[in-house]
């Protein structure tokens, strides 16, 4: 069975935005886009940097160090000069609450 743990509040994430926070000791990013949420990892698998703080523009996350995209649907990369995907988990919406399967 799929263990669902709760990672925010669905009101607390933002359309067309991204917001990081720590889940289950995780450092997670959670995007608002088009009315769903989707989740992957927030540090950019080029270098150290909190995906968090890139820019969001449809369902591509830009990572502000040195501007590779990310699916954020999938964690695949999209722009140079990532390469490496991203993981990506499993949300469901369930009483107002944002869950994740991080397993
Ligand atoms: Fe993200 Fe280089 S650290 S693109």
């Amino acid at each position: 069975t799929t263990n669902w743990i709760d990672a925010a509040a669905h009101g607390d994430v933002p359309e067309d935005d991204v917001i990081g926070l720590a889940v289950a000791g995780r450092d997670i990013a959670l995007y608002g886009v088009g009315g769903e949420v989707f989740a992957t990892d927030n540090i950019c698998t080029h270098g150290h940097a909190r995906l968090c703080d890139g820019f969001l523009e449809g369902h591509e996350i830009e990572c502000p160090l040195h501007q590779g995209k990310f699916d954020v649907r999938n964690g695949k990369p999209t722009c140079a000069p990532v390469t490496e995907p991203l993981r990506s988990y499993p949300v469901k919406i369930d009483g107002g609450r944002v869950w994740l399967a991080l397993d």
